[in-house]
């Protein structure tokens, strides 16, 4: 990955996630704190986020900053000169001369390639509009196969149920565009049928010899389903033409009584934030002590992503084992001792 940029999870084939997936699993100490590392002793991020983000910005951040490096960060255009009517091809310009990399969120897909042709140094998209968030497809896939693995299972061949907003969750787009890769998968996909998946996908999925169903809700029986991928709405971006949302059952949820009574040791995982919002169609907080749901492993899996990439682009990564030094603090379960 040395010099390159990530702006769409077509940027990459199977070597590229092989050698970062390679480089996270060496990461683990470090984001376990037992040790830390300054590679990036010296580098800055530029970490521009133009939308909300609470976990993706800081993750970024906190990749960084455990890799040694230092981080300048923005949010949202009301602090920015775009609001001032500076370009974004201004703007890129301007902070590729102060930054070594660079993460942006934008609420418009275009924008990222604007962006990326005015940089000097590399780019990586932290979620673009509707269309794309190749980090988290990335992180997302880390954790699939990581939870398989502990279960005996493959994703070869698996029964993947993907739930929520397939139209403008740019999670679950980016995921789909990364999952089709594999062999033989079946996939369920469940929405309100205003916000069923694009179409490009769903011809992508059949284009690589995927099999598909879709619906509208649980009612049917489920044969062996291994994951549970879940979303919350993407209110922000719903609009005028999707109207008829509020008539949807209430009872959209997946639920610890779903659970019990339609899946069998199934994996859940969720991008995060969900809606926990009383009626809000979304996993729901009753399932918060199953086992199986693997949403803050989903999280704290993209720390260990965030920093293989940034070691990889940086020309880092084959340093990191001997950068390593045992940490001498302890962060964990303070309010405990
Ligand atoms: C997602 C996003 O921003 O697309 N959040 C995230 O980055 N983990 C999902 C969402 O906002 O629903």
């Amino acid at each position: 990955m040395l010099g390159r940029s990530l702006l769409s999870i077509d940027d990459l084939d199977f070597a590229d996630i092989d050698n970062i997936f390679n480089t996270a699993n060496v990461l683990k100490p470090v984001v376990r704190r037992e040790m830390y590392t300054d590679v990036l002793k010296g580098a800055v991020l530029g970490n521009l986020f133009f939308e909300s983000s609470t976990r993706t910005r800081i993750s970024f951040g906190a990749a960084f900053e455990r890799l040694g490096g230092s981080v300048c960060d923005t949010t949202g255009f009301t602090f920015s000169s775009i609001n001032k009517g500076e370009s974004i091809q201004d703007t890129s310009r301007v902070i590729s001369g102060y930054s070594d990399i660079i993460v942006l969120r934008h609420p418009d897909h275009r924008a990222m390639y604007d962006f990326y042709s005015s940089s000097k140094v590399p780019l990586i998209n932290g979620g673009s509009g509707p269309e794309e968030h190749p980090t988290q497809a990335l992180l997302d896939l880390y954790t699939i196969i990581t939870e398989f693995e502990k279960k005996g299972k493959s994703i070869d061949g698996s029964n993947l149920l993907i739930f929520g907003d397939l139209k403008y969750g740019r999670t679950v787009h980016s995921l789909v565009k990364l999952l089709v890769k594999f062999k033989k998968i079946k996939f369920i996909f469940i929405s309100p049928e205003q916000l069923s998946l694009p179409s490009k996908l769903i011809s992508l999925i059949r284009e690589n010899g995927h099999s598909f169903s879709e619906r509208t809700n649980f009612s049917s029986n489920f044969e062996s389903v291994d994951l549970i991928y879940a979303t919350r709405l993407q209110k922000e971006r719903i609009q005028e033409d999707d109207i008829g949302l509020e008539s949807y059952p209430l009872d959209l949820k997946i639920s610890k009584g779903l659970i019990d009574d339609k899946f069998n040791d199934v994996i859940i995982l969720h991008p995060l934030p969900r809606d926990s919002s009383p009626n809000a169609i979304d996993l729901s907080s009753d399932l918060d002590c199953y086992d199986n749901l693997a949403i803050f492993r989903q999280t704290d899996n993209g720390m260990l992503i965030r920093m293989a990439l940034f070691s990889q682009i940086l020309g880092v990564d084959k340093e990191l084992s001997n950068s390593f030094r045992r940490v001498k603090w302890s962060s964990r379960n303070i309010k405990h001792s």
